[in-house]
Parts: structure tokens; C-alpha cells; sequence
């Protein structure tokens, strides 16, 4: 064949090969209007910020490798922002969300469009507020499929269910969060949790809402489950039925069944239930796992009904649904058993040899009350006002631009990089804490990170205040969880104990009350990257820091230039 006729052909194949695999690949909008609109729950009516009028908001549905363009207008009185919780944002910070971490806030009356492609995970992540706590009420399912033609891991199930559990304040929880923060006491806690919204029949004039998921005898679901809760990890049960866990945190999972699950907040888990018991109606139900002592919590049970389709008999579809028990409040144990059954599905890369290798105490602290503070302003316990940290440094947000747009744009003055690599003094972390080490230090502060740098990170619970299972979550990075376990971590003989061969990959990590965790992860994804605890009343509190990863070399390990209509501030 003649030489120009060759790269013609080859010309040919190229441009047929990229047409054929970007086919697959769609782009998928959506608008998201972000408006104040009346929810009826509890017997009365309020007025709730909402997506497009509802609460929940739109389940988003994607194949793995689609690109989600969003755009956000903000048609409600407070700022907002959108954070695709578990999304790897590859290059894209600027689409994280989280506000001034990545961007200013969405003020009212403005939008701006998230852009940002999902590649490589599967299963299901969410999407919520990350401004004050607005995600209450503004938060949905994110659904990645496998890519076209390509199959689950497991027979395709007849039907696929979210399960969002959520919290919901009677008062508006922007005024609950803000008269904490004012009198530096605990904020009330909720007044119900939610199914897909929906507190169920277990409560005040809640019967009509209650959320049916249907099945069929010898029908298989896939229930999403995602706690969406603000600030109370839970326990997730179905009557008379077994769960085969297949996944978490849009990661495939070796399958295992069980009858309860727990969620921290942040945390989304999947699971087949198939409908392998007489036709009639069951239960699903969820309730507070409380880890903290001597902390009021929500002490409610939220419902919704798994019904049968088929051959229900008139009988059966009127009678009270079966109840399944759940754990104790405090059942500890059950989280210990549930969060040791999680492996990857085969043998994974995990990074052997670690460059930085941090650890980082997290943990309530009680502030003394400043001298200029009133009484009023000190109601937490004996006068104090609660706060939070990771190594002693209790996190303060900017309020003038992001660390983002600070850091790329070079502006000094925003944050500091000396977040430490240890907690300042060694101490018997879940022992009888000195007061001394009771009260953090306000700060700014993130930790750099270079490119490509393979990285540990030990969490260790305190006990000060209070210990307390603290779902950390790792904004842009999914992390391989190697080992858990109680008190405080000893390298010497916990290192050999760790998982380098299957463990489990999540964006966000239930750490054992009274103990500890260790993650690893590679720092492949440029950009500033809040880790924090999902309960929102602790990142209120400050605990939270920025991992503060720098580009690599050129363009593919670099962050992408930030889009035009990111928000001013
Ligand atoms: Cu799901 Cu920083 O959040």
C-alpha cells in the first residue's frame, strides 16, 4: 500500500474509534433552581429551601464516564452552594462546591453552572449544599450507572430504589445552626428523620406521606441507601428480610449480607433485597446510632413500607406492617461487626511504600468564654462554648474569596500551609484528657501535599468532651480504609495488621468511637480538598482542614483553568 493512502486509513480509524467511544459518553443538564417553597410535615406547613421545588431534590442519572453540567440559580434569600459528594472532580475543584474552599457562594438572585465528568466510579454518591445548613433540605440522589451495555457485578435487579434517610427541624435549621453558633451551646437536635423525604407513620400526621417501595415475590431490589442525615449517624433495617451488600460510596464491594446496616452521614451503601418472604407489607426502618455520651440525640424511628405487589390478599394489604428491631442506641458492637465485613471485590493497587505519613487527632474542645463575650453568648458546659479540631487547630473558613481561587491566583493573607503533620503534644488520646488540652487553636491552615505522593493518614479519635464515631470525609479523593480499630493507634503492632490486599475504597470513613482509622491514598487529583466530619454541627465547630494537593507536571496534572462565571465573592 502507498504510504499517504496508509495514514489516510489510519486517519480514518482514529477519528471512527474517538466517535464510537465518545457515543457512549453523554453530556446530561440539568437546571437546578434553588427556591424557598412551602413543606408540609409534622402537621404544619414551613417554608423550606428546596431544588426545583422539591425535597428531596432530583436524582441525577448518569453512566460512568458522563459529563453533569448544573446549572445552579439561586432564587433563595441565603447563599448557596452545590457539593457532588464522592464525585473524584479529576482537574475540576472548581466544580467541588463546598463554599470558600473552591468557590464563593452562589449569592441570591445569581447561578452558576457546575461542570464536571464522572469516571470510573459506579453506584451511588448524592448531591447537597455545602453553605451554612442548607443541606437539611437540599440534597439528592447521584446515580452512575454502569457505562452503556456494561452490566452490574450482580444479576441486574428488577427494580432499583433510593433510599435517602435524612433529618428534618421543625424550626428552619439556617436559625437552629445560627443560635448555636451565637451561644456556643449544642444545637437542638432534630424532630424526625426521613425516607426519601418522608418521616412515616411512626409519627404526627405523617401516615399519608409514607414512603411504599414495592417488590414482587421472587423480584430482586437494589436499595440506594444514603444517609443524608446532618449530624446523627444510622441504623438501617428491613423486617423479616436479609440485605446482600454490593456496594459503598460508588465502589463495588465482595458481597455480604446482613440484616442492619449503619450509615454515618456522607456515607451511601447498596444492597439487594429480594422479595423471598410472604406477600405482605414490612417495614423499613431507621434510627439514631449514638455514639457520643451524654449528648441529647433525635431518638425517633423513621419508616417506609416495603409492600409486596403480587398476591397481596385485601387482608394483608390493610394490616399493620411488620416492625423489624433495631440495634441499641449505643450498639457499638454491631458497628464494629457490619464495618469488618467490608472488602474490595478483588485485589486492589493499594500504596505499599507511603511518602506522608500524617496523623491527625479529631475531637470536640470547649472554649473558655472570651472576656468581651456576654453569658448568654457561653452556654455550653459551665460557661464554655463547644468547639472542634483536627490536631488542635479548630478550622475557620475565609469569607472574602476560596482557598481555591487564593492559591491559583497566588493571593497571600487567606491560609497558611503549616497545618501539622501530628497533633503538637502526644497524649493519651482516649484516655482522661488534661483540660489543658481542651481548647484548639483558631485557624486557617491547610497541608500541602505534592503531586503523586502516596499518602497515610492515621484518624484518631479523642475523648475529649466526649469520644465519638466521626464520619471524616475526603473531598476529591476516594481512599482505601487498610485498618480500624479501639483506643489509640500504636504503629509498632497495629502496621501489621493492616489490609494491603482488599480493603475497602470510600470518600468517607465512620471512624470507631474511642479509635481509630488509617486510609491511603494516592494524590493524583490537584486542588484544595476539605477533609471533615459530616456531621455538620462538628465542621460548624471547625473540624475540618484542607489537604492542599500541588500540580504535576503539565497540562493532564494540572487543575484546569477556572471557569468564567465562578462566583464572585
Ligand atoms: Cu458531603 Cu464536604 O461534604
Amino acid at each position: 500500500m502507498e504510504y499517504p493512502l496508509i495514514i489516510f486509513l489510519l486517519a480514518i480509524f482514529v477519528l471512527l474509534a474517538s466517535t464510537f467511544s465518545s457515543a457512549n459518553a453523554k453530556i446530561c443538564e440539568h437546571e437546578f433552581v434553588v427556591e424557598a417553597k412551602p413543606v408540609k410535615r409534622l402537621c404544619k406547613t414551613h417554608n423550606r429551601i428546596t431544588v426545583n421545588g422539591q425535597y428531596p431534590g432530583p436524582t441525577l442519572e448518569i453512566n460512568n464516564g458522563d459529563t453533569l453540567l448544573v446549572k445552579v440559580i439561586n432564587k433563595a434569600r441565603y447563599n448557596v452552594t452545590i457539593h457532588w459528594h464522592g464525585v473524584r472532580q479529576m482537574r475540576t475543584g472548581w466544580a467541588d462546591g463546598p463554599e470558600f474552599v473552591t468557590q464563593c457562594p452562589i449569592r441570591p438572585g445569581e447561578s452558576y453552572t457546575y461542570r464536571f465528568t464522572v469516571q470510573g466510579q459506579e453506584g451511588t454518591l448524592w448531591w447537597h449544599a455545602h453553605s451554612s445548613w442548607l443541606r437539611a433540605t437540599v440534597y439528592g440522589a447521584l446515580i452512575i450507572h454502569p457505562r452503556e451495555g456494561h452490566p452490574y457485578p450482580f444479576p441486574k435487579p428488577n427494580r432499583e430504589t433510593p433510599i435517602i434517610l435524612g433529618e428534618w427541624w421543625n424550626a428552619n435549621p439556617i436559625d437552629v445552626v445560627r443560635q448555636a453558633t451565637r451561644t456556643g451551646a449544642a444545637p437542638n437536635v432534630s424532630d424526625a428523620y426521613t425516607i426519601n423525604g418522608q418521616p412515616g407513620d411512626l409519627y404526627n400526621c405523617s401516615k399519608k406521606g409514607t414512603v411504599v417501595v414495592p417488590i414482587d415475590s421472587g423480584e430482586t431490589n437494589l436499595l440506594r441507601v444514603i444517609n443524608a442525615a446532618l449530624n446523627q449517624p444510622l441504623f438501617f433495617t428491613v423486617a423479616n428480610h436479609k440485605l446482600t451488600v454490593v456496594g459503598a460510596d460508588a465502589s463495588y464491594l465482595k458481597q455480604f449480607t446482613t440484616k442492619v446496616l449503619m450509615l454515618g452521614p456522607g456515607q451511601t451503601t447498596d444492597v439487594l433485597i429480594t422479595g423471598d418472604q410472604p406477600p405482605s407489607r414490612y417495614y423499613m426502618a431507621a434510627r439514631a446510632y449514638q455514639s457520643a455520651q451524654n449528648a441529647p440525640f433525635d431518638n425517633t424511628t423513621t419508616t417506609a413500607i416495603l409492600q409486596y405487589n403480587s398476591r397481596i390478599s385485601h387482608k394483608n394489604s390493610v394490616a399493620k406492617p411488620l416492625m423489624p428491631s433495631l440495634p441499641a442506641y449505643n450498639d457499638t458492637n454491631t458497628v464494629t461487626q457490619f464495618s469488618r465485613k467490608f472488602f474490595s471485590p478483588r485485589k486492589v493497587e493499594v500504596p505499599t511504600e507511603i511518602d506522608q505519613n500524617l496523623f491527625f487527632t479529631v475531637g470536640l474542645g470547649l472554649n473558655r468564654c472570651p472576656p468581651n463575650f456576654s453569658k448568654k453568648r457561653c452556654q455550653g458546659p459551665n460557661g464554655t462554648r463547644f468547639t472542634a479540631s483536627i490536631n488542635n487547630v479548630s478550622f475557620v473558613l475565609p469569607n472574602n474569596i476560596s482557598i481555591l481561587q487564593a492559591h491559583q491566583l497566588g493571593i497571600p493573607g487567606v491560609f497558611t500551609t503549616d497545618f501539622p503533620a501530628q497533633p503538637p503534644v502526644k497524649f493519651d488520646y482516649t484516655g482522661n484528657v488534661s483540660r489543658s488540652l481542651w481548647q484548639p487553636v483558631p485557624g486557617t491552615k491547610a497541608h500541602k501535599l505534592k503531586f503523586g505522593s502516596r499518602v497515610q493518614i492515621v484518624i484518631q479519635d479523642t475523648s475529649i468532651v466526649t469520644p465519638e464515631n466521626h464520619p471524616i470525609h475526603l473531598h476529591g479523593y476516594d481512599f482505601y480504609i487498610v485498618a480500624e480499630g479501639f483506643g489509640n493507634f500504636d504503629a509498632k503492632k497495629d502496621t501489621s495488621k493492616f489490609n494491603l490486599v482488599d480493603p475497602p475504597l470510600r470518600n468517607t470513613v465512620a471512624v470507631p468511637v474511642n479509635g481509630w482509622a488509617v486510609i491511603r491514598f494516592v494524590a493524583d487529583n490537584p486542588g484544595a480538598w476539605l477533609m471533615h466530619c459530616h456531621l455538620d454541627v462538628h465542621i460548624t465547630w471547625g473540624l475540618a482542614t484542607i489537604l492542599l494537593v500541588e500540580n504535576g507536571v503539565g497540562e493532564l496534572q494540572s487543575i484546569e483553568p477556572p471557569p468564567l462565571d465562578l462566583p464572585l465573592c
